[in-house]
């Protein structure tokens, strides 16, 4: 089983760094073969809307580091998304990955009716996990890009998402570290995905 582990936090060994390592070690510990990717370190762009992959689907032109890994999260069994809550939403790295997952996407049209519908060519069935961190101490303050995260993993046909949602950080780096029952959380939901 292999689960592969995205932080897009450009704080290493930040909240949400230390929360996608806790949900990949409990895996592990389960057996699990696991990775973790720093997104902040990679040379990556967001999708360029050249719209090639609609002629190929499953084929991303663009070509930078993001590419081996869009490729290599269709042999993985679960993946984790890990991201800061920046200005109410997700941060920008996390949306050049999930930008590019358009290339997943297909069209196509009905040659009896004409009609236009979606499909996906990325593997159905991955356990997806949602790993954010905020500075607010409410924990629904964000709802609205958690339901949004949500209906990314929908669309990537998952078939489990699970949240380990950090709250009220206010710019500590060890908040999560030092928070006992998030860490638990986590690598139980990380057992939990074996
Ligand atoms: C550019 C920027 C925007 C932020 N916007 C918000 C926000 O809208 N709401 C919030 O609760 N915290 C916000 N924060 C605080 C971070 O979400 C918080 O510090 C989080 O724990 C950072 O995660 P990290 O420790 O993994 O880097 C923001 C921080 C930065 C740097």
């Amino acid at each position: 089983m292999k689960v592969i582990g995205f932080n897009a936090s450009p704080r290493k060994n930040a909240n949400t760094m230390t929360l996608v390592e806790a949900v990949l070690k409990g895996a592990a510990d389960k057996g699990a073969e696991t990775r973790l990717v720093n997104l902040n370190q990679l040379n990556i762009k967001g999708c360029q809307g050249c719209e090639v992959c609609k002629k190929k689907p499953g084929q991303c032109a663009t070509k930078d580091d993001l590419s081996p890994l869009l490729v290599e999260m269709k042999d993985c069994d679960a993946i984790i998304l890990g991201t800061p809550i920046y200005w109410f939403h997700v941060s920008a790295q996390i949306k050049m990955l999930i930008d590019r997952f358009y290339c997943y996407m297909g069209h196509e049209t009905s040659p009896e009716t004409g009609e236009e519908s979606t499909f996906s060519t990325f593997p159905g069935g991955k356990k997806f996990v949602i790993v954010t961190s905020q500075g607010d101490a409410v924990p629904e303050m964000y709802q609205q890009t958690l339901d949004w995260l949500n209906l990314v993993t929908t669309i990537m046909s998952a078939s489990s998402t699970e949240f380990v949602t950090h709250c009220g950080s206010e710019n500590d780096k060890s908040s999560a570290r030092n928070n006992a029952e998030m860490m638990a959380k986590a690598r139980s939901i990380g057992e939990s995905l074996v």
